[in-house]
């Protein structure tokens, strides 16, 4: 990339008009005004003459893809957090680094999941919908009507106890819920302290034990259906599972089937297995009230958005300056 020429730079979605105006001035910014979902087609020539590309998580940068990159093509800098969506591995063999924009989405992604955790057991959607119904005919206040679960005194456990994961911990411990965890590895012990949390190391028993399941780990090979159909059968049929990480975290077939058994209370949903689809049968279990389901939006606040889009020029203009880029994904992560 010559220093005195801007670089191309081609965005795959339309992004905050704040942050698109900056990149026109910083770059030779190809946008996506429109916000049309770019083909492979056009992925494939983006990779052949831009020199940075700025994909979000509704694009596919796999390895077919990468291998059609030109020579010109050294950087992937992702307008998202997660980046399993891209063959990270694939990219550090062809030379191009790999950027995400971490750190931003914590608190409103951990909004969301506690808005979900707050919503199944007191019935918020179905409560909503009773007053916007066109045949509503609701006669005023009954003391056995709509009654829900009690959320203060319960056990939450957390899949992940990352950055969202631990942001989650603190907004359930604030509503009286006891905090239990499973992660790869132990958190610190202040942060234990601080949030009185239970760490399992056997995420089998932690799930036979809590009220709540909170999904907060990133999407990775190890992970793919971490929530399995022998593990989501541990759980109390009393338990609610919440999902605002990534669809293929739970097998989702499993998950519908112990709901539509009675095997479990229900599930607050943000992404979905085979996402942009979602499975007609969770629409009909949301019907009946069992499950809430939300079409990803977990993290879509606009300051969140602006903060990403600085994010990703931070990244752009130190890689273009021969600096390490803030947030580079390494390879080699499972
Ligand atoms: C991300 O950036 O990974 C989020 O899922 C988008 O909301």
């Amino acid at each position: 990339m010559s220093s005195k020429k801007k670089p191309k730079v081609y965005i795959t979605r339309k992004l905050p008009d704040a942050v698109e105006t900056r990149m026109r001035e910083l770059f030779d910014a190809e946008l996506n005004v429109d916000d049309v979902r770019r083909t492979a087609a056009e992925l494939a020539e983006a990779v052949q003459t831009a020199d940075v590309l700025v994909p979000t998580v509704t694009d596919r940068i796999d390895a077919a893809l990468i291998d059609q990159a030109g020579p010109q093509l050294k950087l992937i800098a992702s307008f998202s957090n997660g980046t399993d969506n891209i063959d990270v591995d694939a990219a550090a063999r062809k030379g191009i680094t790999v950027t995400n924009t971490p750190n931003v989405l914590t608190e409103d992604t951990a909004d969301m999941t506690m808005a979900l955790i707050l919503a199944l057991p007191r019935r918020l959607a179905e409560g909503a919908r009773v007053l916007t119904n066109d045949a509503s005919d609701w006669e005023g206040w009954s003391p056995t009507w709509m009654l829900g679960r009690r959320i203060w005194g319960k056990r939450i456990g957390i899949v992940g106890m990352g950055r969202i994961g631990t942001a989650v911990a603190r907004r359930a411990k604030a509503f009286g819920l006891s905090i239990h965890y499973h992660n790869r590895k132990r958190v610190n012990p202040e942060t234990e302290e601080e949030l009185e949390a239970t760490y399992w190391d056997s995420l089998d028993q932690m799930l036979a034990r809590v009220d709540f399941v909170s999904v907060n780990c990133p999407s990775t090979p190890a992970t793919y259906h971490l929530l399995s159909a022998r593990r989501i059968a541990l759980m109390q049929p009393s338990a609610y599972i919440v999902n605002v990480a990534r669809g293929g975290i739970i097998d989702e077939a499993a998950l519908i089937q112990q709901l539509r058994d009675g095997k479990l209370a229900g599930a607050g949903l943000d992404v979905y297995e085979h996402e942009p689809a979602v499975n007609p049968k969770l629409v009909k279990l949301a019907k009946e009230g069992k499950v809430v389901l939300l079409p990803h939006m977990g993290s879509a606040t606009i300051e969140g958005r602006i903060d990403m889009g600085d994010k990703v020029i931070i990244n752009i203009r130190a890689f273009i300056d021969g600096h390490r880029p803030p947030n580079r994904v390494l390879p080699g992560r499972d």
